[in-house]
């Protein structure tokens, strides 16, 4: 059975939430390794791959499901950020915003009862843990390391062998 509009319109929404993710997160690389952060601006590249391969998913499965794909804007991101801190902070805000939009694109499609779409989310609900701990994790070590150029020479390091 085709996807239905409602559920179609808020993949269509959620792939745009996932290629903003990518760019914010490349934003991010590019303000790293500009500083000399080479190992979290190569994590953050990553994150940025990541973020693209979750649209990708999206946007496969609504053509798997005979809905209209369209792609819309990407806005620019904020830059404000002035510490690997406030980036990895910002990090850990946006994931839970991203979380939040995959429960109310669950919520649609429970409304809409529409199976099919509840069982693929399920794949986002696991990720979105992970995402957060992820980030929430280096936010905590980053807060443990404060100015210490030693701990950020050692966390750098660390987050740059990120496969
Ligand atoms: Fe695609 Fe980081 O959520």
């Amino acid at each position: 059975m085709d996807i239905k509009d409602k559920v179609a319109k808020a993949i269509n929404k959620q792939i745009n939430a996932e290629l903003y993710s990518s760019y914010l997160y490349l934003a991010m690389a590019a303000f790293l390794e500009a500083k000399n952060y080479l190992g979290f601006g190569h994590w953050m590249r990553v994150q940025s791959n990541e973020e693209n391969n979750h649209a990708m998913k999206f946007f496969n499965y609504l053509l798997e499901r005979g809905g209209e794909v369209v792609l819309s804007d990407i806005k620019a991101s904020d830059t404000k950020w002035k510490t690997p801190l406030d980036v990895f902070k910002a990090v850990y805000e946006h994931e839970l915003k991203v979380t939040g939009m995959i429960n109310e694109l669950l919520k649609i499609a429970r409304q809409e009862e529409d199976t099919a779409t509840e069982s693929m989310l399920k794949w986002f609900i696991d990720e979105q843990v992970e995402e957060e701990a992820n980030a929430k994790q280096i936010v905590e070590k980053l807060k443990l390391i404060k100015d210490s150029p030693n701990g950020l020479f050692m966390l750098d390091h660390e987050l740059g062998e990120r496969k």
